[in-house]
């Protein structure tokens, strides 16, 4: 981390990856010179010369030495700048911020990550690191959606690595499919109470957009899941990253250094405003 940690690194665009078939989620590679060391659901904030910044989860794994990767969906002035850059353009990354996820509360349980569209970008680094921490933890399945077959992201994971791996178990879904999709068709939390993952000894980690998260969290309830094992991250606007500003704030917390993992029991006790 920089000394200043509101002072952005300057990193060059080694690599695009185009994630959904309608473009608007790409994966930026970037390299910076001076080194980033973060933890799983960590972000940072993405700047474009002369447009603005806005905060992105990290959604590399989490190698010594490897590039960052910020998986970006096209939502409006910054993300759209960021759209536009190619190989070789420069961006400003400051941070990382936040809280990560609490990996090692999590042993000897059952882990159920459950995503929704970009919402996989914070998960893919926990499930990597999760597996490379194998045994430390019970079953882990994870349960994802997407509106349409081309806008499921990090098809390398879903359909390579994780689909091969005997550790993991991969739940996919969509809200309308196509001529080849011969999988699910149904929302997010519908799937999972249709699932039916057992609760006991299992901690639900879940992120993708609020409306997902919030009946994917009552589908939880009705599962039997405790509310200190439902987690969940947060997004709301952010400027400074650092707790200064007072942009992100919920009830007396502010979401880029106490969240944004926060577990349904710790929100349950703040304003219901996000
Ligand atoms: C902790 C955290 C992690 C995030 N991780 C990612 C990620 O990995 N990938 C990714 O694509 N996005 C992520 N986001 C969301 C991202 O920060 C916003 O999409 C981005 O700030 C939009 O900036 P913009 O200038 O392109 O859009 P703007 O022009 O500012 O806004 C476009 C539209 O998006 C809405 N919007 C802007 N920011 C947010 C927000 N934070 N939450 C909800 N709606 C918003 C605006 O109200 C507006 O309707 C994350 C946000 C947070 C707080
Ligand atoms: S973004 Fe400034 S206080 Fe959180």
């Amino acid at each position: 981390m920089n000394e200043n940690p509101l002072m952005p690194q300057v990193a060059e665009i080694i690599e695009i990856v185009p994630e959904t078939e309608d473009g608007d989620v790409k994966t930026f590679v970037v390299e910076n010179e001076g080194g980033f060391a973060y933890r799983p659901g960590q972000c940072a904030m993405l700047s474009v010369l002369g447009v603005g910044e806005c905060m992105i989860s990290i959604s590399s794994n989490h190698i010594e030495g490897a590039p960052l990767e910020f998986s970006v969906q096209r939502v409006g002035r910054v993300t759209d700048a960021l759209h536009d850059l190619e190989v070789g353009h420069r961006v400003g990354v400051r941070g990382p911020y936040g809280n990560a996820f609490p990996l090692d509360d999590w042993k000897g349980k059952n882990l159920l990550f459950i995503g929704g569209g970009i919402g996989l970008a914070p998960l893919r680094p926990v499930i990597n690191r999760c597996l490379q921490r194998r045994d430390d933890f019970g079953e882990m399945q994870l349960i994802y959606g997407a509106r349409s077959p081309g806008n499921l992201c990090f098809k390398r994971e879903l359909y390579d690595n994780w689909a091969e791996d005997p550790d993991i178990d991969v739940a996919l879904t969509v809200d309308e499919g196509d001529d080849d999709w011969d999988g699910a068709v149904a929302l997010v939390p519908h799937y999972l109470e249709e699932l039916a993952p057992a609760s006991e000894d299992t901690v639900a980690i879940t992120c993708g957009p609020p409306i997902m998260i919030r009946f994917t969290i009552e589908a939880l309830k009705r599962l039997g899941f405790a509310d200190d094992d439902i987690v969940t991250t947060l997004e709301l606007k952010m400027q400074c990253g650092v707790g200064k500003c007072g942009r992100c704030n919920i009830g007396s917390k502010y979401v880029c250094v106490d969240g944004p993992v926060f577990t349904y029991e710790q929100l349950k006790s703040v304003p219901q405003e996000y």
